[in-house]
């Protein structure tokens, strides 16, 4: 008879989600340094923009598995729900002294769902990925006058005459002149906290990827194959 047993942690929204999370997260990422490093790789402008299309349409689908992943967080399972994920609630600070104590003292001690460290760890995770879906669809507004706010941009920098829902990037004939230098400022701390969004994401991936590794190879559980199988 096996010694173990298997318990259900996380339901399909939750492993689907991670999974389609961490493809979107791979490609918006390897984009994103492609659109950073555009010069020094000799992109044109018209390289420039299928770069920024193409990170946009991942990004959509990134926004969308986000959205339903924070949805899912108040109609889920036990182990998906709010009150499993965010760092608060009756009983957290005493139970992350003694989760930690008992670190220390290298006893083990097992969860189903999040350890109390991990929600800290999940719960900016979130924010983060939050935070990059905000902006990022900001900047396709902004950028690409692409949903859900484009159209808006459009009509407010097109030079008398024009269409707006003909305009295209980097047609700068096609552009009021201080209603696009108005918008490009209005843009400029969205960018700027996009991009260090992406610095952030790849340090607490790293972190997030190796406090797993290190948290299945100390407690001998399923961790990662629970990511994949639910149990
Ligand atoms: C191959 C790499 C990865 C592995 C093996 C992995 C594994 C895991 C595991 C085992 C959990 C559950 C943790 C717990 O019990 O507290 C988890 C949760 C999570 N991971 Fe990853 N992960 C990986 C990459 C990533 C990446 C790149 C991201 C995003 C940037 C990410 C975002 C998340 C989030 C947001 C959760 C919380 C899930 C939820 O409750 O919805 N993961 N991951
Ligand atoms: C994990 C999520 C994401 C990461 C890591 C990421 C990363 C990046 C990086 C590194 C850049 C280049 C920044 C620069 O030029 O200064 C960028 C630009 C851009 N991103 Fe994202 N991105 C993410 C999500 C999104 C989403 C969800 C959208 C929209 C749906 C989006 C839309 C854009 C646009 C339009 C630009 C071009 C901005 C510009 O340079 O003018 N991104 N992204």
């Amino acid at each position: 008879m096996s010694q173990f047993k298997a318990y259900t942690v996380w339901d399909a929204s939750v492993r689907w989600f991670h999974w389609i999370n961490v493809l979107c997260v791979l490609g918006l990422i390897a984009i994103g340094i492609a659109l950073l490093n555009d010069s020094a790789l000799g992109v044109s402008n018209n390289g420039k923009v299928l770069l920024k299309t193409v990170h946009v349409w991942i990004g959509y689908v990134f926004a969308l598995n986000l959205l339903w992943r924070l949805v899912w967080a108040f109609v889920g399972g036990v182990h998906s729900r709010w009150s499993a994920i965010l760092p608060v609630g009756h009983g957290y600070l005493r139970e992350t002294a003694s989760y930690i104590s008992d670190l220390r003292a290298g006893r083990q001690r097992q969860y189903l769902g999040h350890n109390p460290l991990g929600r800290i760890a999940v719960t900016l995770l979130l924010l983060l990925l939050l935070t990059q879906a905000t902006t990022g669809l900001i900047l396709a507004g902004t950028d690409l006058f692409y949903p859900p706010i484009g159209s808006r941009i459009a009509s407010w920098v097109a030079a008398p005459g024009i269409d707006p829902t003909t305009l295209v990037p980097y047609a700068a004939t096609m552009y009021a002149k201080d209603a696009y230098a108005a918008m490009r400022s209005f843009r400029e701390p969205v960018v700027a906290i996009h991009h260090y969004g992406f610095y952030a994401l790849i340090f607490l991936g790293l972190i997030h990827i190796m406090a797993v590794v290190a948290t299945e190879l100390r407690e001998g559980g399923t961790l990662v194959s629970a990511m994949f199988t639910g149990t």
